[in-house]
């Protein structure tokens, strides 16, 4: 029995500490990509919002790896910064966006 309370309680945290791309957004994206990404960041970036997760992934990924286009040193930091689990939240949560 106590095995069960304990399995449960691991569960709950971790539900707790999943990653709320909602979240992520508001406080790492949003100054530059705008209310539910719908603007071009710093008038330079495509228009994100509604872009496939994968792509968004992948994307974000280019940019750590000094991929990207000629904005690319502004995303740097900013996608070095976020950990797998918010990259793959916060992508969802854009890809959400229409
Ligand atoms: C300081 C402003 C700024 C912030 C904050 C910011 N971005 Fe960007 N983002 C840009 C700019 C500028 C570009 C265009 C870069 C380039 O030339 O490739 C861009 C490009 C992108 C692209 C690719 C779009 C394209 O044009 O190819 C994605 C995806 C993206 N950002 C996601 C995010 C996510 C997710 C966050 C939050 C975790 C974020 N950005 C935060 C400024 C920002």
């Amino acid at each position: 029995m106590k095995k069960i309370w304990t399995i449960l309680a691991i569960a709950a945290v971790s539900t707790l500490m999943a990653a709320d791309g909602e979240a992520v957004y508001k406080s790492k994206c949003f100054s530059c990509h705008g209310d539910k990404a719908a603007k071009a960041a710093l008038n330079k970036s495509q228009i994100i919002a509604g872009w496939d997760q994968a792509k968004i992934i992948a994307s974000i990924q280019g940019y750590k790896n000094g991929e990207g286009g000629p904005m690319k040193g502004v995303m740097k930091p900013i996608a070095s910064g976020l950990s797998e689990d918010d990259l793959k939240a916060v992508a969802a949560t854009i890809s959400s966006f229409k």
